[in-house]
């Protein structure tokens, strides 16, 4: 059968007769327009070309140039610049990440809605706050160091699995890979019995889908399904561990239920907390895998360079998260009348935070179009920053930098034997399918 050639990514403008050894061949064709202003005009988040998908940094680029602080129809805005980005994530007075105001109209009195603003991600101070430490207090370098042979065993678990389909065998590497991991681990994490973990994943995609800028009917009613589904799962979960608590030191769940210094959760804000959790480590740290390996495939010289430098897959894992960010768009809401890159925002305009933008702009990042596995210094936004950064971020680079770097270690040939085929989302970025040879003969 013949396999289809997946191009290396080369950067934007060179051609064929370039001869550097990191561009072997033109960036794969794009059938967005070419015109940069063009593209920064018609640019509407509920409106995206299809082609937006497969690649949204042209239309990223043609917005720093052209458009830094797009304004949407509907009145709120899009930042595509990195300094932007970051002046909102430090301000949290004059940009709140309450999503009350922005999520009824979008959901409705639903569960998702009930959902969503019960978060912490979702909140400001106090509840932020509040929840953040309890959970904060699990995942400290000492706790997520712990987890490391564990999830080496798993890991090379999978990795032992796609070996034994032979030569030549086609895998896909997020269904056989990238996905099972995280859901590992989250589990772990709250201590979810093995054989109950199946429909996590699910769950996780239903809820987090109806995250995108445009909502269908159907992804309303998954999300609100899987939503129902957890909260009945995770109300038995919850019961069974009041009658028989787990480790606090480990164990998130026994940690939220116990509360500390006297402050502990609602019932609602402890079962929402609690999805989030499960929610918010699974597909973007598949994605980071997944990515990875996608990205290594486009570009040979800098698979090779990790090849003979194992040790840089520390440095790589940010600069997949920098390259093709898991997470692409963050939002917040003006509390108060004021300004950005220039631009005056009155009160309660939604900003949309264009973290994918943010991590391609050549004002922060030399050469942002090239994938480089030893960049240094990567001050990047993946993880967000500020109040709300990351909480997870230790253990997703974790499972980033072991799955990444004991993959390649086993499997250094693996080539992909179709087009990646990207998820339609704008939000997160990242594949539905991987299809590879992991071992040709
Ligand atoms: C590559 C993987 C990941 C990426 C790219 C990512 C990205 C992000 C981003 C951008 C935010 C900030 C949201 C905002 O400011 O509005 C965030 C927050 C959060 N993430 Fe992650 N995340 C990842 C993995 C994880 C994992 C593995 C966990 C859990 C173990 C996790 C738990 C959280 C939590 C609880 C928050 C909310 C923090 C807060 O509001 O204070 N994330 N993540």
């Amino acid at each position: 059968m013949d396999r289809p050639q997946v191009a290396p990514r080369a950067a934007p403008g060179v051609t064929l007769s370039d001869t550097s050894n990191r561009l072997r061949a033109p960036r794969r064709l794009a059938a967005v327009p070419t015109d940069d202003r063009a593209l920064a005009d018609d640019f509407d988040l509920k409106r995206l070309p299809d082609a937006f998908y497969d690649d949204p940094f042209p239309t990223y680029r043609a917005l720093r140039t052209h458009a830094p602080v797009k304004r949407m129809v509907g009145g709120g805005v899009f930042l595509s610049r990195y300094a932007d980005v970051v002046a909102v994530y430090k301000d949290t007075a004059t940009f709140s990440s309450d999503k009350r105001e922005e999520f009824f109209p979008k959901y409705g009195a639903s569960p998702l809605f009930e959902h969503h603003t019960t978060s912490l991600v979702f909140n400001d101070p106090p509840l932020h706050t509040r929840v953040r430490k309890l959970i904060a207090g699990a995942l400290t370098p000492k706790h997520i160091a712990a987890m490391e042979d564990r999830l080496v065993e798993r890991v090379d678990s999978l990795l032992d699995a796609m070996a034994a389909r032979g030569p030549d065998a086609e895998v896909d590497l997020i269904a056989a890979f990238a996905s099972a991991i995280p859901v590992e681990i989250i589990g772990n994490l709250l201590a979810v019995p093995n054989e109950e973990r199946t429909p996590l994943r699910d769950w996780s995609l239903a809820i987090l889908g109806a995250l995108e800028p445009v909502l269908t009917a159907e992804q309303a009613a998954l999300g609100n399904r899987a939503v129902t589904e957890m909260l009945v799962y995770l109300e038995g979960l919850v019961q069974r561990r009041r009658a028989a608590p787990g480790d606090p030191e480990i164990d998130v769940l026994t940690r939220l239920i116990a509360g500390e210094g006297g402050e502990s959760l609602g019932a609602a804000e402890l079962l929402h907390n609690c999805i989030f959790l499960l929610n918010a480590g699974h597909e973007t740290t598949t994605n980071l895998i997944g990515n990875g390996l996608a990205c290594l495939v486009e570009w040979p010289d800098q698979k090779a360079r990790l090849l003979e430098q194992p040790k840089l897959v520390r440095i790589a894992v940010e600069e997949f998260l920098r390259f093709e960010s898991s997470n692409q768009l963050g939002n917040r809401i003006t509390t108060r009348a004021t300004e950005i890159g220039g631009v005056a925002l009155a009160p309660r305009t939604q900003v949309t935070l264009g973290i994918g933008s943010a991590n391609r702009d050549p004002d922060a990042f030399a050469e942002p179009d090239r994938l480089d596995v030893a960049r240094q210094p990567n001050r990047h936004v993946a993880f967000g920053s500020g109040i709300h950064q990351c909480v997870g971020m230790g253990l997703a680079r974790l499972e980033g930098r072991i799955a990444i770097g004991r993959f390649l270690a086993r499997f250094p040939r693996y080539k992909l034997s179709a087009p990646a085929v990207h998820a339609r989302r704008a939000r997160f970025r990242g594949h539905v399918r991987l299809a590879a040879i992991v071992d040709p003969a």
